[in-house]
């Protein structure tokens, strides 16, 4: 894939990049996503049933034992190149940061330092009931061994705030950057879908590489529609390695 030379310029020049990634990134690593009607994990329950606090309060079993499985599924993927560009790209770009909605880990799998979890990390624990600071868990049964509450998966339900301090950071540095990525992103879910306005309204370019079209094709400056793990590599290899010149 060739992509527009005044972009890749643009990429070389550029201070602040930022990079939103949604639930496409990890489909190439074996990881179904929300919205893909033939394999989303919706496909079998609607979000109402599972990824909420009454659907916990109702039934924490039911719950604990559907995200224990995503962890499962999560721990036997591997990260892909769709990742692995995206931890090169911070090490290569003055300034980076990747905001992700995926709660699975396989980007810090794959190296990338610079980045908040907006929707938080399945790999994490909190006790539903009281919250408690001591993290004093008993994973394989599910508890809080501080109050003998449930343990619930440390990420956002429907209905919840996102942690304040990742969504800070996640527009503080979308209005500041100078390139905006989102990518494997159906743009539906808010705030993270608001984030390329943001970066625009700030003079970034924006660049969307998702599978099908979205909300945001139409509007991004440019929309790579494809597999997130095979443009991004070659983006790198445009921008980075024949500015170098030699191999990677
Ligand atoms: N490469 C690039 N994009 C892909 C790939 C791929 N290999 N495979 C699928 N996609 C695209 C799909 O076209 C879709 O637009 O990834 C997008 C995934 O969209 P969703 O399934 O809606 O996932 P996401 O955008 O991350 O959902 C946002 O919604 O349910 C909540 O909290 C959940 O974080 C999630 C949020």
């Amino acid at each position: 894939m060739n992509f527009p030379e005044s972009l890749i310029e643009r990429l070389r020049q550029a201070r602040r990049i930022v990079a939103l990634t949604g639930a496409g990134i990890s489909a190439e690593s074996g990881l179904a996503t929300f919205r893909d009607a033939q394999t989303g994990l919706w496909s079998k329950y609607r979000p109402e049933e599972i990824a909420t606090a009454e659907a916990f309060q109702r039934d924490p079993k039911f719950v604990q034992d559907w995200y224990a499985r995503r962890r499962q599924n999560a721990l036997k993927s591997m990260p892909n190149a769709g990742h692995l560009a995206l931890a090169k790209m911070e090490q290569r770009a003055p300034e980076f940061l990747l905001v992700t909605q995926n709660v699975d880990g396989l980007h810090q799998r794959a190296g990338s330092k610079q980045m908040v979890e907006l929707h938080g990390n399945i790999h994490r624990f909190r006790c539903f009931e009281n919250d408690c600071a001591s993290e004093n868990f008993d994973v394989e049964n599910g508890r809080c061994r501080s109050c003998g509450g449930h343990l619930r998966p440390g990420v956002v339900w429907f209905g919840e705030m996102l942690p304040v301090d990742a969504i800070q950071t996640a527009v503080e540095a979308a209005e500041s950057s100078e390139v905006f990525f989102s990518i494997g992103t159906s743009s539906l879910v808010y705030p993270a879908a608001d984030l390329w306005r943001r970066a625009k309204n700030n003079g970034a370019v924006v660049v969307e590489i998702n599978k099908d079209p979205t909300p945001l094709t139409p509007l991004a400056d440019y929309s790579f529609l494809g597999k997130a793990g095979e443009i991004l590599p070659e983006f790198a290899r445009q921008i980075w390695i024949r500015q170098s010149g030699g191999a990677d």
